[in-house]
Protein backbone atom coordinates (compact mmCIF):
# COMPACT_ATOMS: atom_id res chain seq x y z
CA UNK A 1 0.00 0.00 0.00
CA UNK A 2 0.52 3.93 -0.45
CA UNK A 3 1.99 4.57 3.10
CA UNK A 4 0.72 8.01 4.69
CA UNK A 5 2.72 9.06 7.26
CA UNK A 6 0.16 11.71 9.60
CA UNK A 7 2.22 13.03 12.59
CA UNK A 8 0.54 15.31 15.03
CA UNK A 9 1.52 17.20 18.89
CA UNK A 10 -2.04 16.77 20.26
CA UNK A 11 -3.44 14.11 22.36
CA UNK A 12 -5.76 11.66 20.46
CA UNK A 13 -8.86 12.63 22.07
CA UNK A 14 -8.83 16.37 20.94
CA UNK A 15 -10.91 17.35 17.62
CA UNK A 16 -7.59 17.48 15.70
CA UNK A 17 -7.05 13.83 17.39
CA UNK A 18 -10.43 12.00 16.75
CA UNK A 19 -10.24 14.09 13.08
CA UNK A 20 -6.81 12.42 11.98
CA UNK A 21 -8.19 8.92 13.04
CA UNK A 22 -11.19 9.75 11.24
CA UNK A 23 -9.44 10.46 7.94
CA UNK A 24 -7.54 7.43 8.24
CA UNK A 25 -10.64 5.22 8.81
CA UNK A 26 -12.11 6.67 5.86
CA UNK A 27 -8.79 6.78 3.64
CA UNK A 28 -8.01 3.28 3.98
CA UNK A 29 -11.78 2.39 3.14
CA UNK A 30 -12.40 4.77 0.38
CA UNK A 31 -9.20 3.37 -1.33
CA UNK A 32 -10.20 -0.19 -0.25
CA UNK A 33 -6.85 -0.60 1.36
CA UNK A 34 -4.62 0.67 -1.59
CA UNK A 35 -3.70 3.66 1.16
CA UNK A 36 -2.43 3.08 4.66
CA UNK A 37 -2.24 5.99 7.09
CA UNK A 38 -0.12 5.88 9.88
CA UNK A 39 -1.55 8.72 12.36
CA UNK A 40 0.99 9.55 15.22
CA UNK A 41 -0.15 11.69 17.94
CA UNK A 42 1.20 13.58 20.73
CA UNK A 43 4.32 14.66 19.10
CA UNK A 44 5.62 10.84 19.26
CA UNK A 45 7.36 11.19 16.12
CA UNK A 46 8.56 15.21 15.68
CA UNK A 47 7.62 17.81 17.84
CA UNK A 48 6.28 21.71 16.38
CA UNK A 49 8.98 22.84 14.47
CA UNK A 50 10.70 19.90 13.58
CA UNK A 51 7.07 18.26 11.97
CA UNK A 52 6.92 20.41 9.17
CA UNK A 53 11.10 20.53 8.53
CA UNK A 54 10.04 16.71 8.27
CA UNK A 55 6.88 16.94 5.84
CA UNK A 56 9.24 19.12 3.58
CA UNK A 57 11.50 16.57 2.92
CA UNK A 58 9.40 13.45 3.37
CA UNK A 59 9.95 11.89 6.24
CA UNK A 60 5.96 12.26 6.64
CA UNK A 61 3.33 13.34 4.09
CA UNK A 62 0.70 14.69 6.17
CA UNK A 63 0.28 17.02 9.24
CA UNK A 64 -2.02 19.67 10.61
CA UNK A 65 -0.36 22.39 12.35
CA UNK A 66 -1.99 25.15 14.00
CA UNK A 67 -2.37 28.53 11.86
CA UNK A 68 -0.08 30.24 14.36
CA UNK A 69 3.07 28.07 13.31
CA UNK A 70 3.40 28.83 9.79
CA UNK A 71 5.44 32.16 10.27
CA UNK A 72 8.59 30.07 10.61
CA UNK A 73 8.09 28.64 7.50
CA UNK A 74 7.68 32.16 5.77
CA UNK A 75 4.20 32.11 5.45
CA UNK A 76 3.52 35.14 8.41
CA UNK A 77 0.19 35.86 6.70
CA UNK A 78 -1.61 33.15 8.34
CA UNK A 79 -1.19 34.84 11.22
CA UNK A 80 -4.06 36.94 10.86
CA UNK A 81 -6.17 34.51 12.68
CA UNK A 82 -4.04 35.20 15.91
CA UNK A 83 -5.21 38.59 16.19
CA UNK A 84 -7.51 38.95 19.51
CA UNK A 85 -10.86 39.38 19.01
CA UNK A 86 -11.23 39.53 15.44
CA UNK A 87 -13.96 36.75 14.77
CA UNK A 88 -16.81 36.49 16.91
CA UNK A 89 -17.41 33.00 16.73
CA UNK A 90 -17.12 29.74 14.19
CA UNK A 91 -19.31 31.22 11.98
CA UNK A 92 -17.29 33.99 10.96
CA UNK A 93 -14.16 32.07 10.96
CA UNK A 94 -15.68 30.31 8.69
CA UNK A 95 -16.55 32.74 6.05
CA UNK A 96 -12.56 33.59 6.03
CA UNK A 97 -11.43 30.03 6.01
CA UNK A 98 -14.07 28.14 3.03
CA UNK A 99 -14.10 31.74 1.13
CA UNK A 100 -11.53 33.85 -0.94
CA UNK A 101 -8.60 34.06 2.13
CA UNK A 102 -8.60 30.87 3.18
CA UNK A 103 -7.76 29.68 -0.21
CA UNK A 104 -5.62 32.23 -1.29
CA UNK A 105 -3.52 31.55 1.98
CA UNK A 106 -3.12 27.98 1.40
CA UNK A 107 -2.09 28.70 -1.90
CA UNK A 108 0.90 30.26 -0.57
CA UNK A 109 2.35 27.11 0.78
CA UNK A 110 3.08 26.07 -2.51
CA UNK A 111 6.12 27.32 -3.28
CA UNK A 112 7.70 25.95 -0.03
CA UNK A 113 6.66 22.44 -1.30
CA UNK A 114 3.46 22.01 0.76
CA UNK A 115 -0.25 21.38 -0.39
CA UNK A 116 -2.89 22.88 2.02
CA UNK A 117 -6.28 20.44 1.63
CA UNK A 118 -8.67 22.04 4.39
CA UNK A 119 -8.74 24.02 7.81
CA UNK A 120 -9.31 21.85 10.78
CA UNK A 121 -11.45 23.73 13.73
CA UNK A 122 -10.57 23.76 17.65
CA UNK A 123 -11.56 26.47 19.23
CA UNK A 124 -10.87 30.40 20.98
CA UNK A 125 -8.05 30.16 23.61
CA UNK A 126 -8.30 30.79 27.83
CA UNK A 127 -5.58 32.14 29.17
CA UNK A 128 -4.46 30.74 32.29
CA UNK A 129 -2.15 31.07 35.33
CA UNK A 130 -1.52 30.29 39.26
CA UNK A 131 -2.70 33.60 39.88
CA UNK A 132 -6.54 34.66 39.16
CA UNK A 133 -6.95 36.11 35.77
CA UNK A 134 -9.71 39.12 36.10
CA UNK A 135 -8.48 41.85 34.05
CA UNK A 136 -5.70 42.38 31.58
CA UNK A 137 -3.85 43.82 34.34
CA UNK A 138 -3.32 40.77 35.86
CA UNK A 139 -1.34 39.44 32.97
CA UNK A 140 1.11 42.09 33.45
CA UNK A 141 4.79 40.90 34.65
CA UNK A 142 4.16 37.10 33.78
CA UNK A 143 5.49 34.57 31.93
CA UNK A 144 3.59 33.31 29.47
CA UNK A 145 4.02 30.36 27.15
CA UNK A 146 2.93 30.76 23.30
CA UNK A 147 3.00 29.50 19.79
CA UNK A 148 5.22 30.06 17.34
CA UNK A 149 3.45 33.85 15.68
CA UNK A 150 4.58 37.34 15.72
CA UNK A 151 1.29 38.25 16.48
CA UNK A 152 0.81 36.16 19.22
CA UNK A 153 4.23 37.73 20.83
CA UNK A 154 3.27 41.32 19.96
CA UNK A 155 -0.23 40.88 21.99
CA UNK A 156 1.33 39.54 24.44
CA UNK A 157 3.64 42.48 24.99
CA UNK A 158 0.52 44.81 24.37
CA UNK A 159 -0.40 43.01 27.92
CA UNK A 160 3.49 43.94 29.26
CA UNK A 161 3.98 40.13 29.93
CA UNK A 162 6.58 38.21 28.62
CA UNK A 163 5.68 35.63 25.83
CA UNK A 164 8.09 32.25 25.37
CA UNK A 165 7.91 30.52 22.43
CA UNK A 166 7.77 26.80 23.09
CA UNK A 167 7.03 23.61 21.15
CA UNK A 168 3.45 22.13 22.41
CA UNK A 169 5.00 18.44 24.00
CA UNK A 170 7.45 21.06 26.74
CA UNK A 171 4.26 22.75 27.95
CA UNK A 172 3.28 21.04 30.23
CA UNK A 173 6.54 20.50 31.98
CA UNK A 174 7.32 24.43 32.03
CA UNK A 175 4.28 24.62 34.00
CA UNK A 176 4.98 22.33 36.24
CA UNK A 177 8.31 23.65 36.83
CA UNK A 178 7.54 27.33 36.89
CA UNK A 179 9.46 27.89 33.60
CA UNK A 180 6.41 29.66 32.63
CA UNK A 181 3.57 31.26 34.41
CA UNK A 182 0.87 30.48 32.25
CA UNK A 183 -0.14 29.83 28.74
CA UNK A 184 -3.09 30.43 26.31
CA UNK A 185 -5.08 27.59 24.41
CA UNK A 186 -8.65 25.94 23.50
CA UNK A 187 -9.65 24.17 26.44
CA UNK A 188 -9.41 20.90 24.38
CA UNK A 189 -5.84 20.92 24.47
CA UNK A 190 -5.74 22.41 28.07
CA UNK A 191 -7.63 20.13 29.57
CA UNK A 192 -6.20 16.62 27.53
CA UNK A 193 -2.64 17.44 28.50
CA UNK A 194 -3.62 18.10 31.94
CA UNK A 195 -2.51 21.88 32.80
CA UNK A 196 -5.46 21.95 34.74
CA UNK A 197 -3.33 20.32 37.09
CA UNK A 198 -0.46 22.41 37.26
CA UNK A 199 -2.30 25.90 36.67
CA UNK A 200 -4.97 26.94 39.50
CA UNK A 201 -6.75 29.76 37.33
CA UNK A 202 -8.25 29.38 34.00
CA UNK A 203 -10.11 33.17 32.41
CA UNK A 204 -13.03 31.98 30.03
CA UNK A 205 -11.57 35.04 27.62
CA UNK A 206 -12.15 33.48 24.08
CA UNK A 207 -9.36 35.83 22.76
CA UNK A 208 -8.21 34.13 19.73
CA UNK A 209 -8.57 31.38 17.42
CA UNK A 210 -6.86 28.45 17.50
CA UNK A 211 -7.50 26.14 14.51
CA UNK A 212 -5.39 23.98 11.65
CA UNK A 213 -4.49 23.82 8.28
CA UNK A 214 -3.87 19.90 6.75
CA UNK A 215 -0.88 20.02 4.74
CA UNK A 216 0.91 17.48 2.22
CA UNK A 217 3.97 17.01 1.18
CA UNK A 218 3.50 18.60 -2.66
CA UNK A 219 5.74 16.15 -4.06
CA UNK A 220 4.28 12.91 -2.78
CA UNK A 221 0.37 14.77 -3.34
CA UNK A 222 1.10 15.19 -6.88
CA UNK A 223 2.51 11.95 -7.55
CA UNK A 224 -0.20 9.92 -6.64
CA UNK A 225 -2.59 8.11 -9.13
CA UNK A 226 -4.95 10.31 -9.59
CA UNK A 227 -7.75 7.81 -8.67
CA UNK A 228 -6.57 7.74 -5.30
CA UNK A 229 -5.94 11.16 -5.16
CA UNK A 230 -9.71 12.17 -5.71
CA UNK A 231 -10.54 9.23 -3.08
CA UNK A 232 -8.75 11.08 -0.56
CA UNK A 233 -9.95 14.41 -1.45
CA UNK A 234 -13.19 12.66 -0.53
CA UNK A 235 -11.83 11.53 2.70
CA UNK A 236 -10.37 14.86 3.48
CA UNK A 237 -13.72 16.30 2.66
CA UNK A 238 -15.70 13.79 5.03
CA UNK A 239 -13.20 14.39 7.82
CA UNK A 240 -13.22 18.48 8.01
CA UNK A 241 -16.99 18.52 8.23
CA UNK A 242 -16.26 15.80 10.72
CA UNK A 243 -13.76 17.99 12.64
CA UNK A 244 -15.64 21.36 12.42
CA UNK A 245 -18.81 19.63 13.69
CA UNK A 246 -17.05 18.38 16.58
CA UNK A 247 -14.71 20.83 17.38
CA UNK A 248 -17.21 23.34 19.54
CA UNK A 249 -18.61 20.09 21.20
CA UNK A 250 -15.34 18.75 22.42
CA UNK A 251 -14.24 22.25 23.85
CA UNK A 252 -17.56 22.73 25.86
CA UNK A 253 -17.31 18.94 27.56
CA UNK A 254 -13.58 19.52 28.40
CA UNK A 255 -14.50 22.47 30.25
CA UNK A 256 -17.16 20.38 32.04
CA UNK A 257 -14.45 18.18 32.90
CA UNK A 258 -11.98 20.56 34.10
CA UNK A 259 -14.83 21.88 36.24
CA UNK A 260 -15.68 18.94 37.67
CA UNK A 261 -11.86 18.33 38.39
CA UNK A 262 -11.82 20.85 41.53
CA UNK A 263 -8.31 21.62 40.38
CA UNK A 264 -8.58 24.52 38.52
CA UNK A 265 -11.07 27.63 39.16
CA UNK A 266 -12.85 28.57 36.02
CA UNK A 267 -13.77 32.42 35.65
CA UNK A 268 -16.21 33.80 32.94
CA UNK A 269 -15.18 37.47 32.48
CA UNK A 270 -18.36 39.71 31.73
C1 LIG B 1 -0.16 24.71 20.63
O1 LIG B 1 1.04 24.60 20.34
O2 LIG B 1 -0.56 25.23 21.67
C2 LIG B 1 -1.19 24.14 19.67
O3 LIG B 1 -0.90 24.60 18.40
C3 LIG B 1 -1.19 22.66 19.69
C4 LIG B 1 -2.15 22.11 18.70
O4 LIG B 1 -1.71 21.52 17.72
O5 LIG B 1 -3.37 22.26 18.94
Amino acid sequence: PIVIKFSHVVAVDTPKGLAADFFKKRAEELTGGKVKVEVYPNSQLYKDKEEIEALQIGSVQMLAPSLAKFGPLGVKEFELFDLPYIFSGYEALHKVTNGEVGAKLLKMLEPKGIIGLAYWDNGFKSFSGNDPIRSPEDLKGKKLRIQSSKVLEAQIRALKAIPQVMAFSEVYHALQTGVVDGTENPISNFYTQKMHEVQKYLAITNHGYLGYAVIVNKKFWDGLPADIRSQLETAMKESTEFANSLAKAKNDEDLEAVRKSGKTEIYNPT
